[in-house]
């Protein structure tokens, strides 16, 4: 069999590419832009953060950069264990939040049909993310549960939304089809190593995945937290990895001109620096659409930072905001033309889409919409891409493109793994930890302690001492 993403020649017309012209004064003017110069003055700073990442790495600790080309045992693992089981069910569910969920919505947007669960195709794929009882209750209600499959993902095993969720899951199902096959209703994705999720896995005999404890949630995507999912969806996991592995080696080029995420990571440092705190994802595809969503999970609770190395306060991170073009130039475009200058618009172009429309020779007489006759929305939609991005450009509004050929596993694995080492370098650049979450810890403290759970009985303690809100204020 012929394996596409094995020819060279295939690969190189599937490289992902990025362009960062409208980066620059040249393009962008004096004002705003930047200047190539800034980042030559970079190189060392640039040298150290690789330095570090390098280092991190050699310690063990960024175990995301291993899992294009490192996890053959467990890829085979899960394509088994998906093909002996995928048949037997009509619905997959990911019960899991934040790094354990954005990542498969990302790929079952990008990479399977927008109507997937519409059509003939099977499994159906659901990932709530959410804790919503409207939803949830009526998911559960949707569902025919003999024939539904959650995998169940968690990589501390104690996330409350998860596990609240997983709880209500199973005694739902117990009450469709009784407690003795439960277990092959379950799959439970989380640490080999501690949490209570494996504790309880454990004991029901769920089949149980792993996550490596040196990979954080948000950097999870290409371990089974989605590649189990990928492989019940149909999604060529070989491929996928394909990718990330052809992007990790154009980004271990050491100079930082033909690196990509080097590159664009220095780029959004200089930027942020300059005021432009703001990083807008604006892909010009439907299929893209999530990928935006994943990314500003990675970029603000790996960038958001209160403290940096030396543990002093710097309050750092850029704002990572979702858009989608066409759509948002009904919404967005306003404010990105003309509001204030504080941010980088970051377009995803797609040159090929797998289909195509023409608009019909209709309404010849009628001038307002004959021009649109024999078009494409192919044609449509790029030329809006091309128009914004120079009428940003032309309004000093600092902005790049990531390229993709086609949308397809082989480019999807390296916009995931370009976008994730560019992280990695900016955190290094801002001299913070981009791997840990602190600030989000306290609120969860603070439902621990209401929840009564043991050990947070001060967060419960501080939560009912919290000042009384005043009517006044709320009308
Ligand atoms: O990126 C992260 O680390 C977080 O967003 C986690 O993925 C999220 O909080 C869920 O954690 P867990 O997988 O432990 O349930």
């Amino acid at each position: 069999m012929n394996i596409r993403y094995e020819d060279n020649k295939w690969k190189e017309k599937m490289r992902v590419k990025l362009d960062v012209n409208n980066m620059f004064e040249e393009f962008i003017g004096e004002k705003h832009g930047l200047k190539p110069k800034e980042v030559d003055e970079m190189i060392e700073e640039i040298n150290k953060a690789d330095e570090n990442i390098k280092k991190q790495y050699k310690e063990g600790k960024l175990g995301f950069i291993d899992l294009p080309d490192k996890q053959d045992e467990v890829v085979e693992e899960i394509k088994d264990y998906a093909d002996k089981n995928k048949d037997q069910f009509d619905n997959f569910v990911i019960l899991g939040i934040g790094g354990s969920a954005l990542g498969s919505i990302a790929l079952q947007t990008a990479l399977n049909d927008s109507y997937h669960n519409e059509k003939e195709s099977k499994p159906n794929i659901y990932v709530p993310d959410n804790v919503d009882p409207d939803n949830f209750k009526s998911l559960l209600e949707t569902l025919n549960l003999e024939k539904t499959i959650f995998n169940v993902i968690s990589k501390s095993g104690t996330t409350p939304e998860t596990m609240s969720l997983f709880m209500i899951a199973k005694k739902a199902v117990e009450d469709e089809i009784g407690s003795k096959n439960i277990s092959k209703h379950f799959i439970a994705t989380t640490s080999k190593n501690s949490g209570y999720l494996r504790e309880i896995a454990k004991k029901e005999d769920f089949k149980m995945f792993y996550i490596p404890d040196n990979v954080g949630g948000r950097f999870s995507v290409l371990t089974p937290v989605g590649l189990v999912f990928a492989a019940f969806a149909g999604i060529d996991i070989d491929e996928l990895l394909a990718g990330a592995k052809y992007m990790k080696d154009i980004c271990s080029r050491s100079d930082v001109w033909v690196n990509p995420a080097y590159l664009n990571g220095v780029l959004q440092y200089l930027a942020y620096k300059k005021g432009k705190v703001m990083s807008v994802m604006m892909p010009y595809s439907n299929a893209l659409k999530d990928m935006a969503d994943w990314y500003r999970q990675l970029w603000a609770e790996s960038l958001g930072k209160e403290e940096n190395r030396y543990g002093e306060v710097v309050n750092v991170g850029p704002t990572p905001i979702k858009a989608l073009g066409a759509t948002d130039q009904h919404s967005q475009a306003q404010l990105y033309m003309e509001g204030p200058f504080d941010k980088v618009i970051n377009f995803i172009e797609v040159l090929e889409f797998d289909n195509d429309l023409k608009i019909p020779d209709i309404y010849e007489d009628i001038k307002g919409v004959s021009y649109l006759r024999n078009k494409s929305l192919s044609e449509l939609i790029n030329t809006e891409k091309k128009a914004t991005e120079l009428a940003l450009t032309k309004r000093q509004r600092l902005n790049n493109t990531i390229i993709l050929p086609k949308v397809n596993e082989f480019t999807i694995g390296q916009l995931l793994y370009f976008l994730e080492l560019q992280t990695a370098l900016v955190g290094e650049l801002f001299n913070i930890n981009a791997y840990n979450q602190p600030g989000v810890e306290l609120g969860k403290n603070y439902t621990y302690g209401v929840f009564g759970r043991d050990g947070y009985e001060d967060m419960k303690n501080e939560y009912n001492l919290r000042p009384d809100k005043k009517d006044d204020y709320i009308i």
